[in-house]
């Protein structure tokens, strides 16, 4: 019997982050964990091209027209289609309400890409972030993984990596910096930790 616990990623844009975790659990590094589905919620994202090269059921719940409601209740249909017990956001550009957190609790993890409590919550995603490290001038900035509660960026932090910031440095080329030196190792090293942690009923 498949003992590995059923992730569910959740997307809305390019998805680097969703590949890293794809190309370690391709290397056998996710011991205790499966990516079952990915879930966007932007048509035409490339993330859903990762999934689709990765042979990933994937599907897509647009959050554009939606109330919260409606939006969370297409998401939780899914989860509950593909049997999900952790769900990572990767790059998942939406607010969850404490209604869908709570059900999921200690079970939702987040990639940002700031060291929390820097730089973080609501208005702080994507470029911006870099964006607004740049502009207070910070010399270190970084990647912070952490499960999801009703608080923007605010639940238990489970890593974090430094990352320094160089002179000349633009949001963009930063970001890059960010996610190569930072986000793509931490994301999937967490998700290993939290599902390796369920498994063994912690
Ligand atoms: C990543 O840098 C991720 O940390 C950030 O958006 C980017 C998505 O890239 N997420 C947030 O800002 C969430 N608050 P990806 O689609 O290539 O993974």
């Amino acid at each position: 019997m498949d003992k590995r616990i059923n992730v569910a990623v959740l997307v809305s844009g390019g998805g680097t982050n969703l590949q890293a975790l794809i190309d370690f659990e391709k290397d056998g590094k996710l011991t205790s964990g499966k990516i079952v589905k990915v879930i966007s919620s932007k048509e035409g994202a490339f993330a859903i091209e990762r999934a689709k090269n990765a042979g990933i059921d994937w599907a897509v719940v647009q959050r554009k027209g939606k109330s919260q409601e409606e939006f969370e209740k297409g998401i939780l249909d899914e989860l509950t289609l593909c049997k999900a017990d952790v769900i990572v956001l990767a790059g998942f550009m939406c607010i969850l309400s404490k209604d869908f957190t709570d059900k999921y609790k200690d079970r939702i993890l987040n990639v940002h890409p700031s060291l929390i409590p820097s730089f973080c919550g609501e208005g702080f995603y994507g470029l911006k972030v870099h964006e607004a490290a740049l502009g207070y001038g910070v010399k270190v900035t970084g990647a912070t993984v952490h499960f999801v509660n009703e608080i923007p960026d605010g639940g238990k932090i489970i890593m974090q990596k430094a990352v320094e910031i160089l002179d000349g440095d633009t949001p963009e080329v930063l970001q890059k910096r960010v996610m190569e030196q930072a986000e793509w190792k931490i994301l999937p090293a967490s998700l290993e930790k939290v599902c390796l942690s369920l498994l063994k009923g912690e």
